[in-house]
């Protein structure tokens, strides 16, 4: 067999510079390779496997369903599907909406968008996102992420999508030194812009709520103010909950910790749903959106919308996060995660800023001079000392996701006191040992 990195276009990588070992197996926070050795999971792959690898109800319902029927088209009605929709609504505080299901979060986002646009009238209408912001790959969704990864000719204003400066308090753009202010004034930012384009309307803000791969966490005050701004001047407001949601953030859904006035109109759902053991997306559409499109045609459709067998992991998925207790789980340990990963900090001068507190997410922002906050490197490039850690880490059996300066922390919520508790030992060990000049 020709070797897979000479046959496969790997994603976000230098094809020639691919060489990973085969992965074979793997259980709760924990996956091997084909040698044998074990890694230790602490970014849940691509922040996806909350339930942790291998979930044995959600492998035993594929299986169920396997047997049972593989394939239905949206044309016909699937059992699965309708439980997993009455599920995520019940779950959202969506009651009486409808869910239209996707493949992945991207083109869950550029479906939200295609909603909201034709719900709202406004079919040419602009959409808001933000500078710093990741909402998927394909080229719609490249266009709405305001990201360093989406280069490559993806025109946002051709698709009509307004760029606007993020709630990013440790280098806030609006120059505020408070976190709280930082959030209140992004928010004001966003309604100025609305406002500016009353005769060329905005149809939407599309935005993370709390946390994305970009390593921005929202101040508490943002969220609540983007609400109440675009509530006022009936914007509708889109959650990109594809990363945050199924308790990365300590709550079913990020937004949730604001309280039931926070809801968005339409929120997109994708990795957590599934627990990444199936490729499975959801657009979620309040009722007061969801009925603008009852009477109307909608033209949109995916040969594997609601497939039954990735319906059925996303059932069980479900299930195994309420019976499991896992959101409360990621509270908890989120805790511990955030307070060890901020006595880091007091150890090592490297770690500028430590970001998240809800859930199991921590970002840690790497700087060479802590009262100049000057980046490690330029950003979104990566300081050899921190590629350096990330290969010790893997020798010494503990996979760590980075991006640029940011080390982001996102275990399985299923990971256990101890293997948390040995992932940051070492991190501390390795932060000490290499030179971060
Ligand atoms: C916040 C957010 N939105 C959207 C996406 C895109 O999801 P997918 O890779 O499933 O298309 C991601 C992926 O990392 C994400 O983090």
């Amino acid at each position: 067999m020709t070797p897979e990195r000479e046959s496969v276009l790997h994603s976000w990588c230098i094809q020639a510079d691919w060489n990973a070992p085969t992965i074979v197996g793997g259980a709760g926070a924990r996956f091997w390779d084909e040698a044998g050795r074990s890694y230790l999971d602490m970014s849940s792959l691509a922040e996806c496997m909350n339930l942790g690898h291998q979930h044995p109800r959600v492998v035993a319902a594929i299986r169920a369903q396997a047997e049972r029927l593989c394939f239905v088209t949206s044309a016909w009605g699937a059992a699965p599907r309708a439980e997993l929709a009455d599920e995520l609504l019940a779950r959202a505080g969506f009651a009486g909406g409808r869910v239209f299901f996707t493949l992945g979060g991207a083109d869950a986002n550029e479906h939200a968008v295609k909603f909201a646009r034709q719900a709202s009238g406004r079919p040419q209408g602009w959409v808001i996102t933000r500078d710093r912001s990741y909402h998927g790959a394909s080229y719609a969704a490249a266009a709405l992420s305001g990201d360093s990864r989406t280069q490559g000719g993806f025109d946002p204003v051709a698709l009509r999508v307004l760029h606007v400066p993020p709630p990013y308090a440790y280098r806030c753009p609006f120059g505020s030194e408070s976190a709280e202010e930082c959030g209140a004034l992004a928010a004001a930012h966003i309604a100025d812009t609305i406002d500016q384009h009353r005769r060329d309307p905005v149809a939407a803000v599309l935005m993370e709520p709390n946390a994305g791969t970009n390593g921005i966490v929202a101040p508490d005050s943002f969220w609540p103010a983007l609400r109440a701004v675009t509530r006022e001047r009936g914007v509708y407001l889109i959650a990109d909950e594809v990363m945050s949601g199924f308790g990365r953030c300590g709550e079913w859904f990020a937004w949730q910790r604001h309280g039931e006035a926070a809801r968005p109109d339409l929120m997109t759902l994708a990795k957590g749903l599934t627990g990444g053991h199936m490729p499975l997306a959801a657009v979620l559409l309040a009722p007061q959106v969801s009925a603008k499109l009852d009477h109307e045609m909608l033209y949109t459709g995916l040969t594997y919308c609601g497939h039954p067998l990735a319906c059925a992991a996303g059932v069980a998925a479900v299930r195994a996060y309420a019976e499991e207790s896992l959101i409360e789980r990621s509270r908890t340990l989120g805790a511990q995660l955030f307070a060890r990963a901020r006595e880091l900090q007091k150890k090592h001068p490297v770690i500028g800023d430590v970001r998240g507190g809800h859930g199991l997410f921590a970002v840690l922002e790497l700087v060479t001079d802590r009262a100049t906050r000057a980046p490690l490197a330029p950003w979104p490039q990566e300081h050899a000392s921190l590629r350096k850690l990330v290969q010790g880490a893997r020798a010494a059996g503990v996979s760590f996701a980075v991006r640029g300066n940011l080390l982001l922390l996102a275990p399985p919520l299923v990971i256990t006191e101890n293997e948390l508790s040995d992932a940051l030992a070492l991190l501390d060990r390795l932060l000490g040992e290499l030179e971060w000049t």
